[in-house]
């Protein structure tokens, strides 16, 4: 994810230029930190406390610079019309996220308000056009038969979720005046992968491989989750 933002900030913005970043459903900060430690200045908008917690502790081990630059706001995603003046950030980072919203369209309309013209909307989401290959790789042969036909489905952690077709997301983000720029698939091979799996040894191989496949056809396409970047017109 990290690598796939870099090449579509570089493509976007000059060099060195501090971008106002927006970062709703920041969770732990894994993103939004990484952007202050390359100088950019980033709000981060998360609804749950426990996470807020950890994103500060992360936050306060970092030197004062940096610390200086993140902003955390405790709130609703989809409330951001209520914080923040609307074209008033250059990158709005919605990763993780829209898998937990039954009604994602108002929550992406407001985010592209968000944003100023020639910003960058990047979206994570889970990816509707091949639920089947979780299980299926895993072997669980009822549960991929069952996912051919739906975009609902139960993640790791127990919770209802919903997956995105990336066709829908292409006409939702032509609607709300950030059209479709890129698009990448994120965890082509390692989906299956256990939690807590031990971190290989080869892990910059591995890297190199996903990033190769993220932006590859016909790989991309049936990764776990796509990675979408609309521009503000
Ligand atoms: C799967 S985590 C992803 C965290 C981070 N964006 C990342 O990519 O590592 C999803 C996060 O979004 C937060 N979240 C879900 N719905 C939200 C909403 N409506 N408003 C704000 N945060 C939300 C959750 O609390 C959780 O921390």
């Amino acid at each position: 994810m990290g690598r796939q933002l870099d090449e579509q900030i570089a493509g976007r913005f000059p060099v060195g230029q501090r971008l106002r970043v927006l970062d709703v459903g920041m969770g732990q900060g894994t993103q939004a930190l990484r952007l202050a430690r390359a100088g950019h200045q980033v709000t981060g908008v998360e609804q749950d406390p426990k996470m807020i917690a950890r994103a500060r502790e992360e936050l306060a081990g970092e030197p004062e610079g940096i610390r200086e630059r993140v902003r955390i706001v405790q709130g609703d995603g989809r409330d951001t019309g209520v914080h923040f003046l609307p074209g008033s950030f250059d990158v709005v980072l919605c990763h993780g996220v829209l898998m937990y919203i039954e009604e994602p369209d108002p929550l992406l309309a407001g985010l592209a308000r968000m944003l100023a013209p020639g910003g960058l909307l990047s979206l994570l989401v889970r990816n509707g056009d091949a639920p089947a290959m979780r299980p299926g790789l895993s072997g669980d042969w009822a549960g991929a038969l069952a996912a051919f036909d739906t975009t609902a489905y139960r993640n790791r952690l127990g919770l209802d979720a919903r997956a995105d077709r990336l066709a829908d997301l292409t006409a939702t983000l032509a609607g709300i005046a950030a059209p479709l720029h890129a698009w990448y698939g994120v965890r082509v091979f390692t989906d299956t992968a256990a939690d807590g799996a031990e971190i290989p040894a080869d892990v910059e191989t591995l890297l190199a491989v996903e990033e190769r496949a993220g932006k590859t056809d016909p790989y991309r396409g049936v990764a776990a989750l796509l990675h979408l970047c609309g521009v503000r017109g």
